[in-house]
């Protein structure tokens, strides 16, 4: 990372060099062999997902899950095998490769991988279609900094999360960020119980006896952490922001009450971050509040974010422009987390001093008063460390401290349409943060790297920039 930066040593021939740097992101999501510094396990290469087809059976009486999921995806390379990312807590009883069978192992030591032969290797360029079906009782992970993640038990369905590693303990799938995909969600639960998932409901809910079938489509590029399929006892709000987006609301009747004031204003969140962003990227919004304390955190599954329990207004908002900032504009490693984070929380202080709350400067004087040692300064948002440290306080409120500080700096008239032109060069791509730090710059017309250097990666409190 600081190579790159290096690279602005002289301002007049960085910008030269920096145009080819920021023409916007190709639609191709195309796996890395690169290892995730981060978490080395994750995401396969050879081949690229273009649909999750996802058929789910759960009682959560029994806590038992049985499932079909097809993938649809292009060989980049000739396979005569290839991994998905799946825990070994699910059994799988058959795999076929384009409707053959194919031999599979849910391999040993790891745990992590489901590793398909297909009865003839895939050639290069072919798009195939892999069925695994499977079965068990699905378990959450720890995180390297010691939160669950992935599929956890509620008192009546289960709270799906799937941030950083959380996906394959419910299906299996290229588990990496980069590997974008659509989706198709078949839900059966018991007659009483919702089954959520992201995008837009299809059609109605199918009754068959005591079951019921949710089906939801998710038509825009998803990263695999963002996927959910949240069941429980949910009361259900539909409608559309008068900007004229769907909007799906839902929340546990444990916590209806306590969140009801707070999801009144989701319709104009969103709404107020298209004037401020851009586009809205997916097909609806919306919010889930579940009841699931022993969670601790809230995350932006695509369209529906998920509160495990009654949020305040500045995690919805947080969570809301983590549309834009996180799920359309995603990072593409997880030590750029800063490029989801600081923008998000950022983000969040915009809703507060848009509404006549707390200003942006605000938040930032609150902030900075801190002493050096606080836990706002450390570690430096841009570089955190490692896995057990991505979200770290800093990561958010120095995060989103640096926008603030840029923002005086450049203007908001540069500052904004800036922001506007980030998200419209990668809606639905992959970034990181030097290529942020880099279009910064160039749209600036200015070497803004000493500024960035100060903020997003040097230890201690920032004090001149
Ligand atoms: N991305 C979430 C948010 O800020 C937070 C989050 C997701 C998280 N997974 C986590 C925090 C695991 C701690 C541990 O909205
Ligand atoms: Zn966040």
């Amino acid at each position: 990372m600081r190579a790159s930066m290096l690279r602005w040593a002289g301002v007049g021939l960085g910008l030269v060099a920096l145009a080819s740097s920021v023409t916007p992101a190709t639609a191709a999501t195309t796996p890395s062999a690169a290892r995730d510094p981060y978490f080395p396990r994750q995401g396969n290469a050879g081949y690229d997902v273009a649909h999750y087809g996802l058929t789910l059976r759960y009682d959560p009486g029994t806590r038992h899950l049985t499932a079909r999921a097809a993938i649809t995806a292009t060989a980049t390379t000739r396979l005569r095998a290839f991994h998905l990312d799946f825990r070994r807590t699910l059994r799988v009883s058959r795999v076929t490769v384009d409707g053959h069978g194919a031999t599979f192992t849910q391999r040993g030591t790891h745990g992590h991988d489901l590793v398909v032969t297909p009865a003839a290797p895939v050639r290069k360029g072919d798009r195939f279609r892999t069925v695994v079906r499977y079965a068990g009782r699905p378990q959450a992970v720890t995180d390297p900094d010691g939160s669950i993640d992935g599929w956890v038990e509620t008192e009546d369905g289960a709270f799906v999360v799937g941030e950083p590693q959380g996906a394959p303990t419910w299906f299996p799938c290229n588990d990496t960020p980069r590997d974008k995909a659509r989706y198709d969600f078949r839900v059966t639960v018991p007659a009483g119980i919702t089954a959520i998932a992201n995008g837009e409901l299809v059609g109605r809910i199918i009754r068959h006896g005591d079951w019921r079938t949710f089906r939801w489509h998710s038509g825009k590029p998803m990263a695999t952490y963002l996927a959910t399929v949240t069941t429980g006892v949910f009361r259900v709000r539909t409608g559309t922001t008068p900007g004229g987006i769907l909007y799906y609301i839902a929340t546990d009747p444990k916590v209806t009450a306590a969140s009801r004031d707070v999801l009144r204003k989701v319709p104009a969140m969103t709404d107020y971050f298209v004037g401020l962003f851009g586009p809205y990227p997916f097909g609806s919004t919306g919010a889930v509040v579940d009841h699931a304390p022993k969670v601790g955190y809230a995350l932006e599954n695509q369209t529906k974010p998920l509160f495990d329990s009654p949020p305040d207004e500045l995690t919805v908002s947080h969570e809301l422009a983590h549309m834009w900032f996180g799920d359309s504009v995603t990072l593409k490693r997880w030590r750029d987390i800063w490029v989801n984070e600081g923008f998000a929380e950022f983000s969040a202080w915009m809703w507060s001093e848009h509404t006549g709350q707390k200003s942006a400067q605000a938040y930032f004087d609150r902030y900075y008063a801190k002493k050096a040692d606080s836990w706002v300064f450390s570690p430096p948002p841009a570089d955190p460390g490692g896995p057990a440290d991505m979200f770290d306080g800093s990561v958010y409120e120095r995060g989103a401290m640096t926008l603030q500080a840029l923002r005086v700096k450049l203007g908001d008239d540069t500052f904004f349409p800036m922001l506007r032109a980030w998200y419209a060069a990668h809606t639905y791509g992959n970034v990181t943060v030097p290529e942020f730090t880099a279009f910064a710059s160039a749209y600036a017309g200015r070497d803004l790297s000493a500024f960035f250097q100060t903020w997003l990666y040097d230890a201690g409190k920032p004090t001149t920039w």
